[in-house]
């Protein structure tokens, strides 16, 4: 559906738990409390969210975390997603720990994409960056994807002082795999107002250093906000995702469904409908159908990251709770 700025609607991001096995230091570098397993929404309620969804025509479903594959039940719950009657596209982002261990299973079911993160090639850097060891599993589990034909794309936050360093290295990946690598601007939400990150403005003007033949297409290569370029040889695109600098509200798409059932209307502001709680009330489908509907027309016309003093609205979530 059209929300009320003339912005079709299509594409649900689906959080399906706030928990993750790793310890990004602009994430979640610390334990902090996650959501009880009474507070978290059922995956059978979540599919018929989905359901409605796309009888209001949503009908591409990212499913994000925390991380999603450690959340038990996570196959079986992408099998009947991918399932339901108006899904067209069903794609996971995740940090690739499992992923190799669950590849055969997503190969099965048919999964759509993988988008992975990485930040690092760097064994003592992942180490530094996400409190873990689990380097060479994602890496496994990137090139896995590769080997059995899923569509990769790798997500990077550069970080000043932390990771910058591994720029031309990141984008080999690229070369050297038919995948995308996307750099991504650090958003100042929860533990990410704590770094400086880069954007495509200062990104690819030293790209350009080594790839002066690069060229920018307006290809989309996928649903979301990257904005890509091509360097001749390499078999995979270069993407940047620039919230901040690249503000990319007026095309934007998709609205997110929080592991608690908040059904959230932009990553920046707090607003949205508890559709869990409507659900625990029996509400019957046309009432959630009405209420998503009447919630999708209040879609905000775009993020207020610029402005740094707090002005209320504004979410108070940490990322890893939201699912980026
Ligand atoms: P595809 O390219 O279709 O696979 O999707 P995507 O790039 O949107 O998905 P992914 O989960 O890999 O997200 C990449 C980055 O984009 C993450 O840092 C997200 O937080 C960010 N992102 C995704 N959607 C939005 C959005 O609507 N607004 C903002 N500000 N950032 C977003
Ligand atoms: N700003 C931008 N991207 C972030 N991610 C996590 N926190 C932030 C942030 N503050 C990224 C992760 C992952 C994706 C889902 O979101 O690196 O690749
Ligand atoms: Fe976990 Fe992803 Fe957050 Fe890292 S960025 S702590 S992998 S949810």
């Amino acid at each position: 559906m059209k929300d009320s700025h003339g912005r079709t609607i299509d594409y649900i991001r689906i959080s399906i738990t706030d928990r993750c096995n790793l310890r990004c230091r602009y994430c979640m570098p610390e334990d902090i409390p996650s959501i009880s397993h009474e507070e978290i929404l059922r995956f059978e309620d979540i599919l018929r969210i989905c359901r409605l969804a796309g009888r209001l025509g949503i009908r591409k479903f990212k499913v994000t975390g925390g991380e999603p594959l450690v959340r038990r039940g996570c196959l079986p719950f992408l099998k009947e997603l991918k399932a339901l009657p108006d899904t067209e596209q069903v794609t996971l982002t995740t940090n690739g720990v499992f992923l190799k261990d669950y590849l055969p299973e997503l190969q099965a079911l048919g999964i759509d994409g993988v988008n992975v993160s990485l930040d690092t090639l760097n064994p003592d850097t992942f180490q530094y960056i996400t409190g873990r060891t689990d380097f060479a599993r994602v890496m496994d589990g990137i090139l896995s994807c590769q080997a059995c034909g899923i569509r990769t794309k790798i997500n990077s936050v550069l970080l000043k002082g932390v990771n910058d360093h591994e720029f031309w290295d990141l984008i080999q990946l690229a070369r050297d795999y038919p995948l995308d690598v996307r750099f991504i601007e650090i958003m100042p939400i929860g533990y990410g107002r704590d770094f400086q990150g880069y954007d495509r403005s200062s990104l690819l003007p030293l790209l350009a250093t080594r790839y002066p033949d690069y060229e920018v297409t307006k290809k989309t290569r996928g649903n979301g906000p990257a904005s890509y370029i091509s360097i001749p040889g390499f078999q995979g695109y270069i993407g940047f995702i620039d919230a901040i600098h690249g503000k990319f509200c007026h095309q934007c798409n998709r609205i997110r469904l929080t592991s608690d059932g908040m059904l959230k209307l932009c990553l920046y502001y707090n607003n949205g409908i508890n559709i869990k709680e409507l659900i625990r009330k029996q509400a019957d489908d046309d009432e959630l159908l009405t209420a998503m509907q009447d919630a999708i027309l209040r879609k905000p016309s775009e993020h207020q990251f610029f402005h740094t003093a707090l002005e209320g609205g504004e979410e108070l979530r940490k990322m890893s709770q939201i699912g980026g």
